[in-house]
């Protein structure tokens, strides 16, 4: 693509952090402090947690928080490049102008014996009025036109006939995947292949939303793009490297807008695959289950929530075929384990306050079978 494709790549490779396999409670954005100190002493961490935050997720190298000067997708790289033209410029302005500013709150401070006189009053002068409209006009200037070509490049760049597509429709507070491609539904944690320099497997996203405005934003992988009700927005992305990719809703999209959050798994093509083959798989049904199947096929779940080959056929919440595939839940507000899963079933809200799954008034009995159900769903 244009400006970044020509010049030799210069892609910041970088070691990710090797998520930790404690597990942190609660949510994604709770950081252990030990680590984040760690992590500081090695120059690792700039900030606390902004949006994202690596946790939990066993062995895969996780890209730890989001940051747009690492860019590891070729889209990420143009923005990259015109964010540090954009700091040059500013650091450039600023530095002029706060010299000024310096040199003449010195030069003509009030001295002693100054009091009640004026200094000399001046009226305007053409040639600095001239000077400080035209050169704002022009650096504005240049720093439209250079934005619009990156801008266009990213969005007319071609993709090969055989990219990925998946579609992704945004939803308070979670993500909805689809591959039609391969007949595959899931949620929140989107799988995609790895590119290599010479081999190029991008993967255009559609981009749609089912209630609000929401926006799709993956740092190290794109720029950002608005999910918009009504209307489909493309992007594509073309990762480098391996690894999860964190991101979150980049849209205040109500209560929940903060715990809409995103994973990006990018695997080698071998393992997309078998990825795409294991949530393609029939599903078993594990007998040892049936109660807490029954009750779930008998209380309101289905009316929200699909599972593949089943009768819950719902599309206000997310698939839950291969729930036990994913990471986290509630849109990576928990990991997934069985006790947050536990809590989840009890009360969504007390992982997420407002969210739209309500509390079934289910009894601990209830629970645990609907649970144990949940927990076959591989
Ligand atoms: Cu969806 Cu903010």
């Amino acid at each position: 693509m244009g400006a970044a494709r020509r010049r030799k790549p210069k892609i910041l490779r970088r070691e990710g952090i090797r998520a930790a396999r404690a597990t942190f409670p609660l949510t994604q954005n709770h950081v252990n402090p030990a680590r984040i100190s760690k992590l500081k002493r090695l120059g690792l961490v700039v900030a606390g947690g902004t949006g994202s935050w690596a946790f939990g997720a066993d062995s895969a190298q996780v890209h730890s928080i989001a940051n747009i000067f690492k860019p590891l997708s070729a889209p990420a790289e143009a923005v990259y490049e015109i964010s540090l033209l954009a700091l040059l410029v500013c650091a450039g302005i600023f530095l002029v102008v706060g010299s000024l500013l310096a040199y003449a709150v010195v030069k003509f401070r009030s001295r002693p014996g100054d009091e009640g006189t004026e200094p000399p009053q001046i009226y305007g002068s053409n040639q600095l009025e001239m000077a400080w409209t035209a050169i704002p006009i022009l650096i504005v200037f240049v720093l439209v036109l250079v934005t619009a070509r990156t801008t266009a490049d990213v969005q007319n760049h071609p993709l090969p006939e055989d990219s990925l597509k998946v579609r992704v429709v945004g939803h308070q507070w979670w993500w909805e995947i689809h591959y039609p491609d391969h007949g595959v539904i899931t949620a929140n944690e989107l799988h995609i292949p790895v590119s290599s320099r010479d081999q190029r497997r991008p993967t255009a996203l559609r981009l749609e939303s089912a209630d609000v405005i929401h926006s799709f934003w993956v740092p190290q992988l794109a720029g950002k793009t608005d999910l918009i009700p009504n209307r489909a927005n493309d992007m594509w992305v073309e990762p480098y490297q391996t690894g999860t990719f964190l991101g979150n809703c980049a849209e205040y999209c109500g209560t929940q807008h903060a715990k809409m959050l995103l994973r990006v798994v990018v695997e080698t093509p071998e393992e997309f695959a078998r990825w795409i083959a294991s949530q393609k798989a029939p599903v078993v049904q594990d007998s040892s289950a049936q109660a807490g199947r029954d009750l779930f096929f008998n209380t309101s779940c289905v009316n929200c929530h699909r599972i593949s080959g089943t009768a819950a056929e719902g599309v206000f919440g997310p698939d839950l075929t291969r729930l036990m595939s994913r990471s986290t839940l509630a849109a990576g507000a928990a990991s997934n384990t069985p006790e947050n899963l536990r809590l989840w079933v009890q009360n969504p809200h007390t992982i997420k306050p407002g969210c739209l799954m309500p509390d079934m008034q289910l009894n601990p009995a209830e629970v645990e079978k609907i649970v144990a159900y949940l927990l076959t769903l591989k």
